[in-house]
């Protein structure tokens, strides 16, 4: 037994205040909405006693496909390993340049690094949050194999035009759409565009499944390339043959119950999270010093958050925290982070981290929670 006495690991030590810190939020940055009809389809995988992928899985598989107008899609863990299969699978390697946003998740860089090839960190466009051809221009060399382009925070910029620049120098166009589902751009899904797309649905996503991610793609090449290093290096669970060093990326089938419970009430969270975008603005509008942010006019993005620009985002977020309102800064620029420290100098990227705040934006949000984050979020200006 566990001697009480024991130090605790730093991992326990790290859980234990990130858990004390978010759970000292009373209206937290984000919260899943999950209920009776998650547990019902969680029950009956119980019931049937096949825990790993099975026919939630292809279903969940099937519905994303068909929502994101994608001959192909497969489920991942999460995002992640979708990423590191998919560039795996269109032959990345050691070597190769492949061009990401520094404002971007690490999950970006990460995965890129865990191909071999090396990321090659770009500013992004101020409008949009994402590159831009100006922006890939900069940083492309003979070298680069492929953009890692980002729809931050659901947004997106001229995806058209990125696919035909993408196209024109021969590059790999992959599309890290994991917060964008259900977003569309020029009336195309956003996770449509790209060689291949991923999404994600950790517990802070349009729809969740806790952890758990998608590869989505039209060639059929990629995808039975990606599946390979999905499954441990083979085609499938019960295959002997191993034909690729390759990982165990799959997602549950008790994750992918939820995952199909979770698609019949996304209509409802689009909804709410556009409605609850609208309030901000609203709310927020005759505040001097501070904008929410305007998802692009020519996309129908499902905003993943709802962000507001001001003069100094951790001021703002240390005092949101002590009315227990749980706000984020944007991403932490990659460049500037100890496993990529990089000279380079990204002024739109280092301003927007500057001056970029996450607001609470779950569904489940109430009116009155939205208000009075709003008004001290205007009291806070109001009295400075
Ligand atoms: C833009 C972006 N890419 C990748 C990821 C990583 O997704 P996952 O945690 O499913 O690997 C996230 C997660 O928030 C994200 O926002």
């Amino acid at each position: 037994m566990k001697n009480p006495k024991e130090k605790k690991s730093e991992a326990i030590i790290a859980y234990e205040s990130y858990t004390a810190r978010v759970g000292k939020e009373t209206i937290p940055c984000y919260t899943p909405s999950i209920g009776k009809e998650e547990l019902a389809l969680v029950t009956d995988v119980i019931e049937r006693n096949w825990l790993s992928e099975n026919k939630y899985t292809r279903e969940f598989e099937s519905k994303l496909a068909e929502i994101c107008e994608r001959k192909y899609a497969v489920c991942f863990g999460n995002a992640t390993a979708a990423l590191i299969s998919g560039m795996k699978g269109l032959g990345l390697k050691t070597g190769d340049e492949i061009i990401v946003p520094s404002l971007s998740h690490s999950a970006d860089p990460n995965s890129i690094s865990a191909t071999g090839a090396t990321p090659v960190f770009a500013d992004v466009d101020e409008e949009t949050l994402c590159l831009s051809v100006k922006t890939i221009e900069v940083v492309r060399t003979a070298r680069t194999k492929a953009i890692l382009y980002v729809c931050a925070y659901g947004n997106t910029g001229a995806l058209d035009t990125i696919t035909r620049y993408a196209k024109k120098h021969k590059l790999f166009l992959i599309n890290d759409s994991a917060p964008a589902l259900f977003g569309t751009y020029k009336g195309k899904p956003i996770p449509s565009y790209g060689d291949f797309s991923v999404l994600s649905f950790f517990a802070d996503k349009t729809i969740t499944t806790g952890e758990g991610g998608m590869l989505l793609s039209d060639n059929t090449k990629l995808v039975s390339e990606a599946n390979i290093y999905k499954h441990d290096g083979r085609r499938e669970r019960g295959v002997d043959t191993i034909e690729r060093r390759g990982y165990n990326f799959r997602i549950t089938e008790l994750q992918s119950a939820v995952g199909v419970a979770q698609l019949k009430k996304a209509d409802y969270f689009v909804k709410r999270k556009k409605e609850i975008l609208g309030i901000y603005r609203k709310k927020l509008s005759g505040v001097s010093g501070v904008r929410v942010f305007a998802f692009n006019s020519l996309a129908d993005a499902v905003p993943h958050r709802a962000i507001l620009f001001v003069p100094n985002a951790k001021k703002l977020i240390r005092h949101l925290e002590t009315c227990g309102i749980g706000a984020r800064t944007l991403f932490m620029p990659m460049h500037s982070q100890p496993a990529y420290g990089e000279k380079g100098h990204f002024p739109i990227t280092e301003k927007l981290f500057k001056t970029g705040v996450c607001l609470p934006s779950a569904p489940n949000l109430k009116q009155e929670e939205i208000e009075y984050v709003c008004s001290e979020i205007t009291n806070y200006y109001q009295t400075r």
